[in-house]
């Protein structure tokens, strides 16, 4: 059984697992305390995960009905995300594992997001492709073997959920902004701006939500405080429109390239209603397989990162002491 910790941004994670059988996932949201803010403000993630860890990990186990004896591993992301964030989990999950012993499960927490598919009761086996958008990350994975993924294709600037966040944040909307952007988009016409779908000619597999967002800057600029309030509806709704379709544009394309015959989707943005349907309509198009993971699995958690870590090298006590976080690139594979 594998105990994994996840606190690479603002969710405090802990799950156990059990091969692919997932015993408890537990998530607490830290929304409420970043949402006077607009968004996520790092030393604040931070000081909520070193009071939530512990707790968290405590209510994993007891959901899991297991005690620390019957762990085998424990498994943390150890980037990339917030570095404050990040040395939480990974500090707590090296003396929970050093007191026992145990070995250590470094875990990228992009392949968590590709290995949130291969957990029960229905696993994807690959090969995939994977697109993950999330606030923190927009990539498309060619996922060949459970042990990794190639990025044939990520964001230039603002990822997917960060762009969703920041215009929804123009618009009036709470924080995160997903949600209540695509609530909105429902009463508004996406016709009703001409709004640039990015990057749709650029042969690549990159995508780019900067200048869509920007787009949407001089818009309201140009419609003044009262135009923007009557329009708020409109305005969703063509953003939402143009940042599905470049997302549905470039899986289309990967699709066209290679030879895959299945589709899973990842990252918060996952839960966007428009997406899936789009998604879904493209691979019935293509006569690929779509897998749709519980949306518990598609937002950070935990049970994704002991899924990654079923295939990842165990670090034996005590090399992992030295064993630092990343904030933002691959460190090399620990030998
Ligand atoms: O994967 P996640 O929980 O955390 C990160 O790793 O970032 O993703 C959160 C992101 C936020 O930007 C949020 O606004 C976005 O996912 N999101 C959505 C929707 N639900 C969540 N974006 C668009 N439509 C949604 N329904
Ligand atoms: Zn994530």
């Amino acid at each position: 059984m594998i105990l994994a910790i996840e606190t690479s941004c603002d969710d405090t994670c802990a799950a156990v697992v059990d091969g692919s059988r997932i015993l408890s996932n537990v998530i607490s949201s830290q929304d409420a305390a970043h949402e006077e803010f607009g968004g996520i403000v790092p030393e604040v993630a931070s000081r909520h995960h070193l009071e939530l860890t512990v707790p968290i990990v405590k209510s994993a186990l007891d959901e899991a009905g297991i005690s620390l004896d019957d762990v085998g591993a424990v498994a943390v992301t150890a980037g990339p995300g917030l570095i404050g964030a990040l040395l939480v989990g990974l500090s707590t999950a090296k003396a929970i594992a050093a007191s026992r012993r145990l070995p250590l499960i470094p875990v990228d927490h992009l392949q968590g997001h590709v290995a949130a598919n291969f957990l029960a009761p229905d696993p994807l086996e690959p090969p995939f492709l994977c697109l993950v958008a999330s606030g923190g990350h927009t990539m498309l994975a060619g996922v060949r073997d459970h042990e990794r993924h190639e990025i044939l294709g990520q964001t230039l600037d603002d990822a997917a959920g960060e762009a969703f966040d920041k215009v929804a944040r123009l618009l009036g909307l709470g924080f995160p902004g997903g949600p209540a952007l695509q609530r909105l988009a429902e009463d508004g016409d996406p016709e009703a701006f001409e709004l640039p779908v990015a990057m749709a000619r650029d042969p690549g597999l990159d995508f780019s939500f900067s200048g869509l967002k920007t787009a949407l800057v001089y818009l309201c600029r140009d419609l003044g405080p009262d135009g923007v309030a009557e329009r708020r509806a409109d305005l969703a709704a063509g953003f939402q429109a143009a940042a599905v379709g470049q997302l549905t544009a470039k899986l289309k394309r990967a699709l066209k390239r290679g030879e895959w015959d299945a589709v899973a989707l990842g990252g918060g943005v996952a839960a966007n209603g428009p997406l899936r349907e789009a998604v879904a309509a493209l691979c019935k198009e293509r006569g690929v397989r779509l897998k749709l993971v519980p949306l518990k699995l598609c937002t950070d958690n935990a049970a994704m990162i002991a899924s990654a870590a079923r295939y990842a090298p165990r670090l034996p006590y005590p090399e992992y002491l030295s064993y630092d976080a990343f904030a933002s690139s691959r460190p090399p594979v620990p030998s």
